[in-house]
């Protein structure tokens, strides 16, 4: 049985992984976006809702959600705590399926898919950034940040992650063990891991959520410059309303539903 990494750093079992994959990568080698591209719709949610629970522990975390993103936004989605943020999040990146509706990535539907096909699709088009780190302890910065890689045993561009590792500020500490770094840094690595495949979607859910002001600055100035030089579609669930205005577009959830979607002029 093998073990399906995504860029979380979680994984998931199973022994249909070979012919997945090999699906999964006519798919993905086929996308329907061109790099660079905008005005293009790189994720479209149709009705999503999303239940927990029965009778009394009924809880409708998503109510009837429609959402379009267009290829290189920077978006913030804001809301008291419970309002379904990360519930959200969760089922715009495959790590959780909606109880109903369609959720469909560079027009893929990923709302239907089984769990390997979901942590595959993950670790190749979604960068999951939370507020711990999950790093692997035991590997160098280096290794984690290319672990979505060396499972699909992809060769690394290597001009591609130096970009990376020098705009994150890492590139003299990839041989150090991530308890070696601060949780600034290793939020750094967290993020050079999750755009290392050139992901779609970046999903961060509240990424400065654990460190102190100025590192939680650097980072949201690191997923906007991710966001400007490398056209990267953002999506970013924060508490902090100075962190959301910096963003072009910022939604409003409460209770479950989008009460106000908000471009920047
Ligand atoms: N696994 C679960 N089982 C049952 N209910 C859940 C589960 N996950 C979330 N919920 C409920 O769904 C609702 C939305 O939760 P969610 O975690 O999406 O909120 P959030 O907006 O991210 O909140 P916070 O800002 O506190 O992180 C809440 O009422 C929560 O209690
Ligand atoms: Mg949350």
């Amino acid at each position: 049985m093998e073990q399906v990494w995504d860029s979380s750093g979680s994984y998931v079992n199973d022994n249909t992984l070979i012919v997945t994959i090999k699906r999964l990568r006519e798919k993905l080698h086929n996308p329907v976006c061109l790099e660079g591209e905008s005005d293009v719709e790189i994720l479209r949610c149709e009705n999503i809702s999303k239940v927990y629970g029965s009778g009394d522990n009924r809880v409708v975390a998503l109510d009837h959600i429609d959402l379009s993103v267009e290829k290189g936004e920077f978006v913030a989605i804001v809301g008291a705590s419970g309002s379904g943020k990360s519930t959200l999040l969760h089922i715009l990146g495959s790590v959780d399926k909606p109880t109903e509706g369609k959720v469909l990535v560079e027009g893929t539907d990923i709302s239907t898919m089984n769990p390997t096909q979901a942590a595959i699709f993950r670790r190749r088009k979604v960068g999951l950034v939370y507020q711990f780190y999950n790093l692997i302890p035991t590997l160098t910065v280096r290794k984690n940040i290319l672990i979505p890689l060396m499972l699909d045993k992809r060769k690394v561009n290597q001009e591609y992650f130096d970009q990376i590792v020098r705009s994150l500020g890492i590139g003299d500490r990839l041989e150090a063990l991530p308890g070696q770094l601060s949780g600034g840094q290793q939020q750094r690595a967290a993020i050079a891991r999750s755009l290392i495949y050139r992901p779609a979607l970046l999903l961060a859910d509240e990424p400065t959520g654990n460190l102190d002001r100025k590192n939680g600055e650097e980072i949201i100035d690191l997923l906007k410059l991710s966001n400007r030089n490398l056209n990267q579609t953002v999506l970013l669930v924060t508490h902090d309303e100075k962190i959301a205005l910096e963003a072009d577009r910022v939604i409003t959830i409460e209770d479950g539903k989008i009460i106000s979607d908000r471009k920047r002029g």
